[in-house]
């Protein structure tokens, strides 16, 4: 159960929270398997995706998602939006108010901009993403992988590799798994570390060598360069040499270690591609598949008390 109106991170989750999600996402996942309909959970819902930000997979997964639980999805427009014409958030949350959406998936480049949005509209939102801050949804769907595909997910050493200082997915997840019981350990120049993260009570080292010994879980993150003012990388190539993922580096984890990245993935700056594709080791595809029954169950979950629900049920 989720008792709380908003998703908004992991920073605060409890661990029987994370797990009532990603025990629903099983079922759900499942059931798209399996053909197994469940149009009628958010039948009288409207779910409105906000994003910001370009974004592929996850809008399309909430997208995809509410359309499964029979909610009406609404996609808002925002390249011609009153926002390109200077509207403020917060002038935007009391005109959404006023079309009574029940859920708002909300991506923006500004970290803290779905805390301060929820903080406005009546309706549950769920944070896909703010800035560099956190992305919710991303780690869950990490956690669930992990289980399905080691059978557990604690009491493992999970290492972290990139770019770490601009990355929500490092965030989210640092915060998720040690809430269920891991060790992190966060591997990357020290220019994408960002200075005082130890206090998270994660291990640091710049040395790929070093943070991969006897892991359980390598996840790749993608440099964010658009967050990125220049100056952080010497060149691609020699990122690539240090911190790419390879079947070199890959040696000194454990034999039956996972491979993740949360797309999109540029192969040969931050993972080889040959790896990316081994579908023994790389569960890349997988965290999209699983994605799409994480967003099911939180869009589900946070709605379970709405009055507009009870009506249909009855
Ligand atoms: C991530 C994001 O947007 O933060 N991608 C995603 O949600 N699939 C990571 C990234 O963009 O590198």
């Amino acid at each position: 159960m989720l008792n709380r109106k908003d998703l908004l991170g992991t920073f605060d989750l409890s661990k029987e929270e994370i797990l009532s999600i990603i025990e629903l996402a099983e079922q759900y996942s499942f059931d798209n398997k399996n053909n197994v309909s469940n149009s009628k959970v958010l039948s009288n819902i409207t779910q409105i995706n906000l994003f910001f930000e370009n974004s592929t997979r996850t809008q399309v997964s909430f997208e995809i998602a509410g359309t499964k639980l029979g909610a009406n999805v609404v996609n808002f427009p925002l390249n011609n939006s009153s926002q390109s014409k200077g509207e403020t958030l917060l002038d935007l949350a009391s005109t959404l108010n006023s079309m009574f959406p029940d859920l708002l998936v909300i991506r923006h480049p500004n970290s803290g901009a779905a805390q301060l949005i929820s903080e406005k509209v009546k309706c549950s939102v769920i944070n896909a993403g703010d800035g560099n801050h956190e992305h919710p949804t991303q780690a869950l769907l990490d956690a669930q992988t992990i289980r399905k595909r080691l059978g557990k997910v604690s009491g493992l050493q999970i290492a972290i590799c990139g770019d770490i200082a601009h990355s929500r997915v490092a965030r989210s997840n640092i915060f998720c798994l040690k809430t269920l019981g891991n060790s992190i350990r966060l591997i990357g120049p020290k220019t994408l570390i960002p200075s005082g993260i130890e206090d998270f009570g994660v291990a640091v080292t710049h040395n790929m060598f070093d943070g991969l010994q006897d892991a359980d879980v390598v996840m790749v993150l993608r440099l964010q360069k658009e967050r990125m003012g220049g100056g952080f990388l010497a060149s691609e190539r020699e990122y690539f040499h240090y911190y790419g993922l390879d079947e070199k580096k890959m040696k000194h984890t454990k034999p039956n270690a996972i491979i993740m990245h949360p797309g999109p993935m540029n192969r040969g700056v931050e993972i080889d591609g040959d790896l990316a594709d081994d579908l023994n080791r790389s569960v890349i595809t997988e965290q999209v598949e699983v994605g799409l029954a994480i967003r099911m169950a939180v869009l589900d979950l946070l709605t379970r008390k709405h009055p507009l629900r009870k009506k249909c049920q009855e």
